[in-house]
């Protein structure tokens, strides 16, 4: 898809479908001037209530009657103004029109549309930055998100020929700035659909190796992007036993995984850690049967280190970041971690293993011990790490963890301002002794109560000398279920927002 914006009056647009707005019975000022030009078809449509009221509803006119320039335009209802104060919208209100009209674009039959946001103002994003691009950014990205189809099923159900170019009409708003907001959205949705086809793959495609693979097809693709990846035998020089512990009953050997985007040269990155089990069957200590497939959604945090990483390097964006997969399988054998097995990790704490579906801990905590070499300025580890966050939270929002509040605030405003949002739980000391252990330096479990926390507690015994925040993603990355199963791209868009602004 080619994104362009421009100010020209609709008037003088040539294009197959204008797309326009009216507020209640009001145009906006460009439906305004078709409807002058089509002898008030416009206002007669709102008068006879054959567009109603509500956000979202929609007319088409085909064939339009005299007009040389639009070969079809499509008005769209932006529901009743919030306040007195002229052509304003509520975000969620002008969130549920995009995402109509990104749906209605992407199941097009035509080639060009261009779309007349006139000088529509949406509430409560007046404070922030990109202001007036925020309706121009929120469509491309709502483009994205509804083009994205998963590979395997592509490759059978090939996409007709439809949409190609979008212009973006704005008036009032700063050309470079609006280009640059649609060149980022453009981008974003790119590592986002990237981050969703990797947690859709099944893993007997995607296993740790292939992400490995993936690191360093995509170092390819970006000059500015370097990938390696450490193998088993590596990673036990180093000492990773806790690990090595996850993936030893697998036939599939783990790897460690590192990019670095120097898009700025600075000493310190930022450092994001993905927990990446290609599936978790939870070892020995079996997970029960009905709905294990979806386990091969324990990898969307690596995937997200991957989106994020994918989207920054699309937008050249100026950022150090440096991403970390731990990738590995978790299965049961008779090579397996047994429940009480006692490793020493990387750091050298050692750590008794009492449920071996607390493995997402295990690889973590190990990859955030080597993340030290690389001195981050801050350090964010992503894991679909307990079903605990989703009784907590439920599918709404991220579960954060911090060990400095100015991270965990920059991490909560930026999930706001993406419409990504994470909610902060406790870290309290309290929570530590949950994890003691009689036969090494704590346990892997901290018991029934408080599991999401005591899991963070847990990571945060690996990661005192950095600033450090840990997101529970195991309700927002994907939806379960049958009819809308799938990965759902997140926190991509919070990490962009957070590493573009700090
Ligand atoms: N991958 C799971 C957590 C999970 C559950 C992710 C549901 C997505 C949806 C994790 O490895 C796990 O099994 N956690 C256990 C921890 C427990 C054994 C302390 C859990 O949450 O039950
Ligand atoms: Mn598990
Ligand atoms: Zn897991």
């Amino acid at each position: 898809m080619i994104y362009s914006s421009s100010s020209v009056d609709v008037s003088k647009q040539k294009t197959q479908c204008a797309v326009v707005f009216c507020q209640g019975d009001t145009l906006l000022p460009s439906a305004g001037e078709i409807d002058k030009a089509c002898s008030g078809l416009l206002s007669a449509l709102l008068k006879s209530k054959d567009l109603g009221a509500k956000e979202a509803e929609h007319v088409w006119l085909p064939l339009m009657p005299g007009s040389q320039n639009w070969e079809r335009v499509l008005l769209i209802q932006l529901g009743k103004r919030p306040a007195k104060k002229s052509r304003q919208i509520a975000e969620n209100s002008a969130t549920k029109v995009l995402n109509k009209l990104a749906k209605l674009l992407n199941a097009a039959k035509f080639k060009d549309a261009a779309v007349f946001f006139d000088d529509l103002e949406v509430a409560g994003r007046e404070d922030l930055t990109r202001e007036r691009e925020w309706l121009a950014s929120t469509l491309v990205q709502k483009m994205s998100f509804h083009s994205y189809q998963f590979s395997l099923k592509q490759a059978k159900e090939k996409k007709q020929a439809g949409l190609k170019k979008l212009l973006i009409n704005l008036s009032g708003a700063n050309k470079a700035g609006l280009n640059k907001a649609i060149k980022q959205a453009a981008a974003l949705g790119e590592g986002i659909n990237y981050t969703r086809e990797l947690g859709n793959l099944p893993a007997n495609i995607c296993t740790p190796v292939y992400l490995a693979d993936q690191a360093r097809d995509l170092a390819k693709q970006y000059s500015a992007l370097s990938a390696k990846s450490l193998t088993e035998k590596q990673m036990e020089k180093l000492g990773m036993h806790s690990l090595l512990s996850v993936s030893r009953g697998s036939d599939e050997e783990a790897r460690l995984i590192i990019m670095e985007y120097k898009g700025a040269d600075t000493k310190q990155p930022h450092v994001l850690v993905g927990k990446g089990i290609t599936f978790d069957t939870g070892g020995i200590s079996l997970k029960p049967s009905p709905a294990m497939d979806e386990m091969k959604y324990d990898m969307c945090g690596a995937a997200s280190v991957f989106g994020t990483i994918k989207a920054l390097a699309e937008m050249e964006a100026k950022v150090h970041v440096v991403g970390i997969v731990a990738a590995a399988e978790n299965m049961p054998s008779g090579r397996a971690t047994k429940p009480g097995d006692v490793v020493t990790s990387m750091s050298g704490q050692t750590i008794e293993i009492l449920n071996t579906d607390a493995e997402g801990r295990l690889v973590l905590c190990d990859a955030l011990t080597y993340a030290e070499r690389y001195k981050p300025r801050t350090l964010v580890d992503i894991a679909t790490l307990t079903g605990a966050i989703i009784i907590a939270l439920g599918h709404h929002a991220s579960g954060l963890y911090a060990n400095d509040q100015k991270l965990a605030n920059a991490l909560l405003e930026a999930g706001e301002r993406a419409n990504d949002r994470a909610w902060q739980m406790p870290l309290w000391d309290d929570y530590q002794k949950q994890l003691d252990s009689n036969f090494a330096d704590m346990a892997n479990i901290g018991g029934r109560t408080g599991g999401s926390i005591t899991a963070a507690s847990f990571l945060a015994r690996f990661t005192k000398k950095h600033r450090w925040a840990h997101l529970d993603v195991a309700g927002s990355a994907f939806h379960g279920g049958t009819t809308s199963k799938g990965a759902t791209g997140r926190p991509v868009g919070l990490l962009v927002d957070y590493l573009l602004n700090n």
